[in-house]
């Protein structure tokens, strides 16, 4: 027989079950086994919604919310200042790494919390008795045309000139002081000015560059013309509410020399601290929260990292207000290997939400996740956020410098586990050891390598990808916000289906001679 095809809809219902699967039947469908990411689809839903309403708002903590669910990881190649900056300025967070001094690391943190956008904030600066020569050889090696001259010679010094490649190209001698050329009589901007007088000003003077001066003139920042030609507006961006400063995160281990670590932190305005351990649940990370949570009851603490029920317990109940979940899933981790413990990522992502999401307590995903299906995939099983390090590796704002290789260009990326960063760390005194080593290990056991991947550009451009891809596939699942999606996962409307191996075959480029994998303009 065959129905009226106007009753489909009708008809369905006469169905026992929808299509797919629930969550729950989801990872039990791994028969005894672990699902990873690649193990698993969603399935699609009605798109009544254009992409760009899509709403990616989260909980990074019980406290703090982001407008987007972007963590860059705490590791040596990935977050310092720069990136932490711009992964705030686009909606998410960075937390700073802890392999250098405790002095090193409140540094970027005051940097990141300093960080106005237009702003230069550590602008060069040279003395008055700088030779003219050196004027000369800084401008083509930094490719700057002009640079404040201050009585220190350093920022916060008091202001005496400015001297511009003008001011220097038809000067012979390059051995005479920079104060005989430098223009000093300068238009300056106070302390406090917006950007947009800032920028009024910059017209006016028909300057390049405007330092902008305290009372007592001297140089706090500078305005770049040429900066702020290329300034982009950043709505999105993650603040303080009370101060308007970007929000900052940094990671500490659990000895006792990270205690005064933290107290460093705290003083330089740290917004949220990660207690980076590959195991949380041990007595010292416990300890530690408790201790944080006494001293200073503001911070909010992320332990981890976890993947089981019962070690999440144990960081809730210490009174974490956020945890990362991941053991062995890194791109770079060879714990899995060497430890033999972990647990695959989609199910320790499920299991660990599950449980802390009874709390209010939002969950990280950490590790694992090379692309946008991944991190959707992630937030579908309950976090609120993802951690990435490997798929923001090779991006301009990480630390260290380009090479080429095989004709690519390519960035160094590590894990923090591996013999080159274990080796830094314990040449360092005052870093920070106790993620993958104790002092009193004589030999190290690596759980992680050491590699490259290539030039990724500027994360200004792939952050807003992510976004706008997520923004996609949330449309593709018919969910319009993060929201939404838990709403959909927990009572059943959002389906899934498990992917057997051809499964994931079909579903990758198959069949081709050769092709190329571009994935945005
Ligand atoms: P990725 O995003 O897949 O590259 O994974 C990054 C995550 O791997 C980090 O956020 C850490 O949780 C973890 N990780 C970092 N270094 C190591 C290591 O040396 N061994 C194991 N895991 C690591």
């Amino acid at each position: 027989m065959v129905l009226a095809s106007s009753n489909a809809l009708a008809h369905l219902k006469t169905y026992s079950s929808k299509d797919g699967l629930d969550v729950k039947k989801l990872i039990d469908s791994a028969n005894f086994g672990g699902l990873t990411y690649n193990d698993f689809l969603v399935l699609p839903g009605l798109i009544n919604f254009p992409s760009h309403e899509v709403r990616l708002d989260t909980k990074l903590t019980k406290k703090i919310t982001l407008k987007a669910p972007f963590v860059s990881s705490p590791m040596d190649t990935v977050t310092e200042e720069n990136m932490a900056i711009h992964m705030a300025l686009l909606g998410g967070i960075g937390i700073l790494h802890h392999n250098c001094t405790a002095e090193e690391q409140a540094d970027m943190v005051r940097k990141v919390k300093k960080y106005e956008n237009g702003f230069i904030n550590d602008p060069i600066v040279i003395a008055p008795s700088t030779p003219v020569g050196d004027v000369k050889k800084m401008k083509s090696l930094l490719g700057f045309t002009s640079f404040p001259v201050t009585e220190s010679g350093k920022v916060g010094g008091k202001l005496v000139g400015i001297v511009t490649s003008r001011d220097v190209q038809f000067h012979d001698d390059d051995k005479s002081p920079v104060s005989e050329v430098m223009t000093k009589d300068l238009i300056v901007g106070q302390q406090g000015i917006d950007l947009s007088k800032g920028n009024e000003l910059l017209r006016a003077s028909k300057k390049g560059k405007l330092p902008i001066v305290d009372k007592a003139g001297n140089l706090v920042s500078m305005i770049s013309l040429t900066d702020l030609q290329k300034n982009q507006a950043y709505p999105d961006a993650s603040k303080s509410f009370d101060s308007k400063q970007l929000l900052c995160g940094a990671a500490i281990g659990t000895i006792p020399a990270d205690r005064e670590r933290l107290d460093k932190l705290v003083e330089a305005g740290l917004d949220v601290v990660v207690i980076d351990s590959s195991n949380g649940s041990s007595l010292f990370q416990l300890d530690m929260i408790k201790w944080i949570k006494s001293k200073y009851p503001e911070l909010q603490i992320i332990g981890g990292n976890v993947v089981t029920r019962e070690q999440a317990a144990l960081l809730i109940d210490a009174g974490a207000d956020g945890l990362r979940i991941g053991m062995g899933s890194g791109s770079i981790c060879i714990t899995q290997e060497v430890m033999a413990c972990g647990r695959p990522q989609g199910t320790a992502v499920y299991n660990v939400t599950e449980f802390a999401n009874q709390f209010g307590v939002p969950c990280i995903a950490d590790g694992g996740i090379s692309n946008i299906g991944h991190i959707t995939k992630a937030l579908a099983l309950g976090s609120s956020c993802v951690m990435m390090g490997g798929l923001l590796a090779g991006t301009a704002e990480t630390p260290g410098d380009y090479f080429y290789r095989d004709g690519k260009r390519l960035k160094s990326y590590r894990g923090m586990g591996s013999i080159d960063a274990m080796q830094q760390t314990s040449t360092n005194a005052n870093a920070s050891t106790s993620r993958y080593f104790s002092e009193s290990d004589k030999v190290f056991v690596a759980q992680g390598v050491s590699g490259s991947v290539v030039d990724k550009g500027s994360i200004t451009k792939f952050v807003p990808y992510l976004y706008n891809g997520l923004q996609h596939s949330l449309q593709d699942i018919g969910v319009s916000s993060l929201d939404n999606l838990r709403q959909g996962v927990d009572n059943g409307e959002v389906r899934f289906e498990f992917r057997t191996a051809s499964a994931q075959f079909e579903g990758g480029v198959h069949g081709l001679h050769s092709y190329e994998k571009k994935l945005h303009n």
